[in-house]
Order: C-alpha cells, then sequence, then structure tokens
C-alpha cells in the first residue's frame, strides 16, 4: 500500500534512498519517485515501473524523500507517481494512506488558483500547505494542512527554502531512524536497518519536524510529546535476498529457525494469556489473509487437543459481529504486519464493546500492537515477499502452543513443536525443491488447480490454494474434501489437477476423494506421510499428528513458487497485490 522514506543528514540522500526504496518495493511497485532539496531547489525524479529495475539518478542534496507507488487514485503514470509539489516547486509530499475528503479540498485549491499536475488525492497537501503558508509559518500550515484531512495518512513534506523536513501519520505506519547525525523515516523498518536500529514508533497523529535535529515533536492537536527510543532485534542480514534468488525462496528456507524462536516465548506470558483464554466467554480469532488460514487451522487444533471453541472472523467482517461482544470476550487479533487496517477495525470495534484484545504480531512497535490490551511477537524476523510464508508457519506455532497451555501442556507442546526442526529442514532442502519443480512442471499450463482437504487439513488446503493464485496466477481452489461431491466435482475434466493433505484422523475419507477425482479424470496429487495408489504424484511428508499442518504447507509453498517462476511471474511482486493493506 505504498511505502514511503525520508532522509535527512550529512550523506548524499539520493543514493541512500534508492537503496531504501528498494526494501519497501514490497508495499507497491507501479510507480516511484525520488525528490531532494540542496536548499535552493527541489530535484525531482519520477517514473512508472519498478524502483529494482532501474539505476539511482545523480540527485543533489543531503535532505529527501522517496514513494514507491500502489496506485489507488489516478492511473499509474509518472505524473500520478509521487512526489508531489506545489505550485512553486518549494513544497514536495510522499504520502502513504487515502485522503478521502480530496475533492473538495481539490475544488477549494482550484478556486483558488491552484494547478495541479496529477490525478491523485495527495497533491492536494503541498497545496494546501502553500495556501496556509500565504499567513503562516512552514510548521502551523502543516498543522492546520494535516488537520483538513479525512482518511489516513503517513506523510513526508520537505520544505526547500527551510530546508527542512515534516513527517507525520495518521492512521498508516511510520517510523523514524535514529542514526549518528542523520535520521531517516520509513514505513517499515527494514528500509533504513542497515544504518540504524534505532527506532522511535510514531504514534498515530504525532507530527516531527527536523532540522539538523528533532525541532518539534508534537500531535495533531499541537500537544508537544517525547518519544522513546527503542532498538530493534532484527540485524540488516534479514531483510537482505542474500544467495536467494527471491525473497519468498529465502523465507521459505528460514522456518526451520522461525520455529526456533516462535517457541521462545516467555513461558509466563503464554499462560497468562491461555489462562484468559479459558476465563472468557467467547473467543474471537480475527485476522485477513494468510493471518485468517493461521487462525482457521488453530481453531481445528485448540478444538481437538484443548476441547475449546473458538470463533474464526475475517478482519474485515468482524464488525458485523459486534453484538456478540462483551466484556467478557477475548477477540485475539493476528497480523504480520499489524498494520491491516481490516484487523484494526476489528479491533477498535471490540474496544469499545468493552472486549479484551490480544495480538500475536510479526512487526515490533506495530500500531495493532500499540492499540492491543496485550501481545505476543511471533519473531518471525521481517518477512519481505508479499506472499506470507514463514509467518504462516510462526502463527501456527505460536497459536498451537497456547492451545497446549490452555490445558497445562505448555512444556509438553513446546518439546513436540521442537522435534519438528528437523523434518522443516528437510523439507525446504533442495531436493524437496526439485521434486516440487518436477510437479509444477507437470501442472505449470493448467488454468485450474483444486486442493482438497478435511478437518485440520482443510485450512492447510486453503492457505496451499491462496499462495498458488497469488503468485502464479492459477486459478486454484479449495475444498473441504466432504463438499466435493456438493458442487465442485462438476468441474474436474482430463488431467485436472487436484492435491490432497492425508492425515492418519481423515485418512480413509480424503482417499475415497481423491478416487472420485480420479475416476473422473483428475489428475492426483498426495501430500502425506503414506504413498497410495490412487496418487499420481506423491509429496512425501513426515508424519507429525496434530502437527501436520506445519509440515503440509511448506512443500505448497515451495510449489506456489516454482510454479509463479517457470510462468515467468514475479513471486516477490504480485501483479495487483501489496504486502500490507492498509486500506479499507
Ligand atoms: C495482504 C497480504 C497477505 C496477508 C494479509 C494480512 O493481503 O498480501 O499476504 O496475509 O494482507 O496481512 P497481515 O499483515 O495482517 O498478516
Amino acid at each position: 500500500m505504498c511505502g514511503i522514506v525520508g532522509y535527512l543528514g550529512k550523506k548524499e540522500a539520493a543514493p541512500i534512498l534508492f537503496e531504501a526504496l528498494k526494501k519497501l518495493e514490497y508495499r507497491g511497485y507501479d510507480s516511484y519517485g525520488f525528490a531532494t532539496s540542496d536548499g535552493s531547489k527541489i530535484w525531482l525524479d519520477k517514473s512508472t515501473g519498478k524502483i529494482s529495475e532501474t539505476k539511482p539518478k545523480e540527485l543533489p542534496g543531503k535532505i529527501g524523500i522517496a514513494h514507491t507507488r500502489w496506485a489507488t487514485h489516478g492511473g499509474v503514470t509518472a505524473e500520478n507517481a509521487h512526489p508531489h509539489t506545489d505550485c512553486n516547486g518549494e513544497i514536495v509530499v510522499v504520502h502513504n494512506g487515502i485522503i478521502e475528503n480530496y475533492q473538495e479540498l481539490r475544488k477549494e485549491l482550484l478556486d483558488k488558483g491552484h494547478e495541479f499536475k496529477s490525478e491523485t488525492d495527495t497533491e492536494i497537501i503541498p497545496h494546501l500547505i502553500e495556501e496556509y503558508m500565504k499567513e503562516n509559518d512552514f510548521a502551523t500550515s502543516v498543522v492546520k494542512t494535516l488537520n483538513r484531512l479525512e482518511g489516513s495518512f503517513a506523510v513526508a513534506i520537505v520544505n526547500v527554502k527551510a530546508n527542512k523536513m515534516t513527517v507525520a501519520r495518521k492512521g498508516s505506519p511510520l517510523v523514524l531512524g535514529i542514526g549518528k547525525d542523520e535520521y531517516f523515516v520509513a514505513s517499515d523498518i527494514p528500509a533504513f536497518l542497515e544504518h540504524t536500529k534505532q527506532v522511535m514508533y510514531l504514534h498515530d497523529g504525532d507530527i516531527v519536524t527536523f532540522d539538523g535535529g528533532i525541532e518539534v515533536f508534537s500531535t495533531l492537536e499541537g500537544k508537544k510529546v517525547e518519544r522513546k527510543i527503542d532498538t530493534v532485534a532484527w540485524d540488516a542480514e534479514q531483510a537482505m535476498k542474500g544467495e536467494f534468488e527471491h525473497y519468498m525462496l529465502k523465507e521459505i528456507s528460514e522456518q526451520a529457525d522461525v520455529i526456533k524462536r516462535a517457541i521462545s516465548q516467555d513461558s509466563k506470558e503464554i499462560m497468562d494469556i491461555a489462562r484468559q483464554i479459558n476465563e472468557a466467554k467467547g473467543i474471537f480469532l480475527v485476522a485477513c489473509g494468510t493471518a485468517s488460514y493461521a487462525c482457521t487451522s488453530a481453531s481445528y487444533f485448540f478444538s481437538k487437543v484443548a476441547g475449546k471453541h473458538i470463533n474464526v472472523v475475517l478482519g474485515s467482517e468482524f464488525p458485523y459481529y459486534k453484538h456478540f461482544l462483551t466484556p467478557k470476550t477475548l477477540v485475539i487479533a493476528v497480523s504480520q504486519s499489524g498494520e491491516t487496517a481490516d484487523t484494526l477495525e476489528s479491533v477498535r470495534v471490540a474496544k469499545e464493546a468493552g472486549a479484551r484484545v490480544i495480538s500475536l504480531v510479526n512487526v515490533m512497535g506495530s500500531t495493532l500492537m500499540r492499540e492491543s490490551d496485550q501481545h505476543l511477537l511471533l519473531n518471525a524476523g521481517p518477512e519481505i515477499g508479499v506472499a506470507s510464508t514463514k509467518v504462516y508457519t510462526a502463527m501456527l506455532v505460536v497459536l498451537y502452543l497456547l492451545a497446549y497451555a490452555t490445558i497445562g501442556k505448555f512444556d509438553e507442546g513446546r518439546k513436540k513443536i521442537r522435534r519438528l526442526y528437523l523434518d522443516v529442514y528437510k523439507l525446504t532442502s533442495a531436493t524437496m525443491r526439485k521434486n516440487i519443480k518436477a510437479l509444477a512442471e507437470k501442472i505449470k499450463s493448467r488454468d485450474h488447480l483444486f486442493l482438497l482437504g478435511r478437518g485440520h487439513q482443510y485450512p492447510t488446503a486453503e492457505e496451499a490454494a491462496l499462495k498458488v493464485k497469488e503468485i502464479s496466477y492459477i486459478h486454484a481452489e479449495s475444498f473441504a474434501g466432504g463438499e466435493l461431491k456438493h458442487g465442485p466435482i462438476a468441474l474436474i475434466e482430463k488431467g485436472t489437477p487436484a492435491i490432497f493433505f492425508v492425515s492418519p484422523d481423515n485418512e480413509k475419507e480424503i482417499i475415497s476423494n481423491a478416487s472420485e477425482i480420479k475416476a473422473r479424470g483428475g489428475f492426483v496429487v498426495g501430500v502425506g506421510s503414506k504413498n497410495n495408489e490412487v496418487f499420481d504424484f506423491w509429496i512425501k511428508t513426515p508424519e507429525a499428528g496434530d502437527l501436520n499442518p506445519i509440515l503440509q504447507i511448506i512443500p505448497m509453498q515451495l510449489l506456489a513458487y516454482e510454479l509463479a517462476v517457470l510462468r515467468g511471474c514475479n513471486p516477490d511482486m504480485p501483479r495487483n497485490l501489496a504486502k500490507s493493506v492498509t486500506v479499507k
């Protein structure tokens, strides 16, 4: 959903911004732009296309901002790419978010003689600042402007004449990096991680003006505030591709270590949350996308292992459940980024009803973490690939641990999960990749792929289908095995690939479903610990009983990856998608 970055310090800004922006490309990649200031004028460079496919331009100045776009208002053109300027080219702005009242503000500014160069909502910001600066200083004009905006924003604004940068956020993420004699601002930490690990998380409504150092730190209401400096546990290496061709492949390969880190939770904290789960009257797991499938998987796990009923609701649907919420309800929001607008909205709805909110989140300092009553970090490290892989695994691990803890089996559960380390390591090996590539070759030209599971294997089928469709663009659809006969079987033609996830407690039934597809000419793929004569292709995964979902998703992540590569798609940057969806 667009990435923004800013720099102010003693070095040339452009090369730093260029590298930083590449790390934010996962947030949007239809166009990009840079603006630097050398104190006399603004130097602009904007273009359509991907930042990673271009070379840095020489732009002078030690202060600058940059943007990678995921279009919302206005088509993908160089004019619509950020940064945007005022009429005189003295105020320049990058923005992540949506200004909902931009049409009326644009009309007001047009009536006053301002000239617009783009169709974006963002361009009203520099013009409004310009308008207010007719009677106010820069800082006051920025505050007045931001207070007129409805919707969400994270902005970085440079004033050339004053040689100042102001940044602010409301509803969209923004974090400061504090280096030695230099400051960074970005939508996400990996942008500046190679320069500093010292960060300051901005709260909603914060405005910071830099003038060599931090000059003013206030809120939109004009109240002076202080924010503490935190040190991030992530290191720069983790946010780099290294020898891997794509971030997605790197992140799939890291999952054995991810498991180790995800289980190293403070036992007291886990026991405390488990107690709250046991005491709550009504428990909801709320999430979007991949995180929602981790929640569905956990609901089966809680049901079987802990005998507990948990409701799983999509973030975008949760507000419609508000009538069921009471102060005794426990809402557990699960999110990689902690910035997904629908999940955040659910948390606000829950809090309004007096419910308690706990979050499981990967990004420290995220809005979700801050708005929850309590949180647990997933500890998966930075995830850059748009298709979530390692964080899905971390979510499963932490949710399963919680289930074990609710029945007083935290240590036992942790041991069981730890034992998967070697299996996961093997599943991500080159041998497995070769095997999966052979399968990908067989199905790469098909238009449809079906994935089926029963019980605890059903959410694995759902997550696997999402992975395949979002990066290879093959239509992949998941079904609960039992539903096959209620309609989907009509779709099976000669050679239609269908992947079945098998576990001991649903083996007989799912193999029957596989036979039904085989009888109609389908190409049957089995994922599980035992081969079966019905399979045309078998992907062997070790037998881990109730923990099978942690293992069985890994070959599917690889399959999605190989299909994308074979079909000439970039798995790290699927079309139309963004990793973090900060609009509703
Ligand atoms: C987007 C991403 C998905 C992700 C979902 C939820 O749609 O493309 O990969 O699963 O958001 O994101 P979250 O950060 O809340 O887990």
